[in-house]
């Protein structure tokens, strides 16, 4: 089949503001191009990127949905500890990345570009750019109108459509666990993804007003090569 890559990026003062993809027909890119560009509220540059892809693979998402709510920051923390111990990450790399995504996974300051890679072993970072992080990319629902209508109908939020499609690939691509939560600073709800838990979505992961975000993926490091290859070259598109 005939499939591209739709994908925008807008910045506003230089910063990263809002960024979206889709794997559809070329008959249906002036649609997905509308779509696309009201996504950002407000920005001074956007970017769409259009490309034709090779090979694009199929898969049944296989990560169920579940949701949880605490009253405290602390206890939804402990919560998503708990949840990545089943998942395999010992507590001490756990508790690392909870604390690096609190205080800023950035050395530089703030959030990264994408995500941290550690080591599910002994905790050591292995992205080659600790600014920067890798980028889940090529990656897309089949039936993408279905999904949403499915997810919205639980409840869920179009950001769960999304970050459901990109735990799926993570974990198709050798991620054994993943811990998430939003740099937005009024988006709360962050999730912890792994086969042995499922996606679980948890709210709330930060305080209201943090605008410190990001993920981290636990993998084990000999595999760190073959792991950044898929998450930013290999196409796949799940089926609901
Ligand atoms: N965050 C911050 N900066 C980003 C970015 C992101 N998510 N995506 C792109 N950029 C900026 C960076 O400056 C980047 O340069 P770098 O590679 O040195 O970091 C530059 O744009 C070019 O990035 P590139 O990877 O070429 O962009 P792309 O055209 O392949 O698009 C996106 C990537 C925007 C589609 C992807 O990052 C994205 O946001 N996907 C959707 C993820 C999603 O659904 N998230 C919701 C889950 S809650
Ligand atoms: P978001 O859920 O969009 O608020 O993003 C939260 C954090 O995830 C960001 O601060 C980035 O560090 C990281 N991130 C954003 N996009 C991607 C992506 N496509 N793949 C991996 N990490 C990402």
């Amino acid at each position: 089949m005939d499939l591209v890559s739709a994908r925008m990026r807008a910045s506003l003062k230089g910063k990263h503001v809002s960024g979206a993809e889709r794997i559809v027909l070329p008959d249906d890119i002036p649609e997905v191009l509308k779509e696309l560009l009201n996504r950002p509220k407000n920005y001074d540059s956007l970017i769409v990127t259009l490309e034709r892809l090779g090979s694009v693979e199929t898969f049944k998402a296989f990560l169920p949905v579940s949701s949880y709510t605490f009253s405290s920051v602390e206890e939804a923390r402990e919560f998503a500890l708990s949840k990545l111990i089943v998942a395999g990450v010992p507590e001490s790399v756990a508790r690392r990345a909870i604390s690096l995504l609190s205080e800023g996974a950035n050395p530089k300051g703030g959030n990264m570009r994408g995500a941290v890679l550690m080591d599910i072993n002994s905790g050591e970072r292995l992205e080659p750019d600790r600014e920067r992080g890798i980028r889940t990319v090529r990656v897309d629902w089949e039936n993408r109108r279905d999904v949403k209508e499915r997810i919205l109908s639980k409840g869920y939020t179009e950001r769960t459509l999304d970050a459901l499609a990109l735990a799926n690939k993570n974990i198709l691509c050798g991620v054994v666990a993943e811990l998430c939560w939003s740099d937005d600073p009024d988006y709360l709800t962050g999730y912890v993804a792994s086969k042995k838990t499922g996606y679980v979505r948890i709210t709330p992961l930060k305080e209201k007003g943090d605008p410190l975000g990001g993920r981290v993926y636990f993998i084990p490091k000999e595999k760190t090569g073959e792991i950044i290859r898929c998450l930013e070259k290999r196409a796949i598109l799940l089926r609901w």
